[in-house]
């Protein structure tokens, strides 16, 4: 009696565990991921813009600025990373490119320059592609899951 007792309360706690590691983790949702842009044009591009614009603030390998998570004196952020180790992965597609063409929105923070005048829309897709190969793949699986539950709520 005792034991099918325990055995009761074992089995549901199993059905729990599972249930909860099913709906808890964004990336073994069952999606068929999308692949990378492979295109080497592209990414020759993008990494050509990132070293000529980006790098001197970003990094060379987009690794941000070591302290970038402490603001400085004046409340700025220095250069957070592109690299997929940052947070620029809880942005959809279309705030990056934003971020990237407006730069960083009015205010103490706003130190990020605006490249819509100097960069065309293809520099920009290249550079966000180029960046986005630097992704480890559950960051870059992770942000598709984001980017499209977001366009789906523009839609
Ligand atoms: C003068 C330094 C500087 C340059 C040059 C620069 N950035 Fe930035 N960037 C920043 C700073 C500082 C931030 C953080 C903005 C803020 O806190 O408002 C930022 C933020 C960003 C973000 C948002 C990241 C996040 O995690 O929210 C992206 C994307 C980005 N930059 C891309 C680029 C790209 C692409 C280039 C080159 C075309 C570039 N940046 C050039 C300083 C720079």
């Amino acid at each position: 009696m005792k034991m099918t007792r325990m055995l009761t309360a074992l089995t549901l706690g199993l059905a729990v565990t599972a249930c909860d590691r099913g709906a808890g983790t964004p990336m073994t949702a069952s999606s068929t991921p999308q692949a990378r842009v492979s295109d080497p044009e592209l990414l020759a591009l993008g990494k050509q813009v990132f070293m000529d614009n980006c790098a001197r603030c970003h990094g060379r390998r987009a690794e941000g600025a070591p302290d970038w998570r402490t603001p400085n004196a004046q409340g700025h952020y220095p250069p957070p990373p592109l690299d997929g180790s940052g947070h620029a992965w809880h942005h959809p597609k279309t705030m990056l490119r934003q971020v990237i063409r407006e730069g960083s929105p009015p205010g103490p923070q706003a130190r990020m320059p605006a490249w819509k005048d100097r960069l065309s829309e293809r520099e920009i897709q290249a550079v966000i592609a180029w960046f986005q190969s630097l992704w480890p793949e559950q960051v870059y699986q992770a942000w598709q899951q984001m980017d499209r539950r977001a366009g789906q709520k523009n839609q």
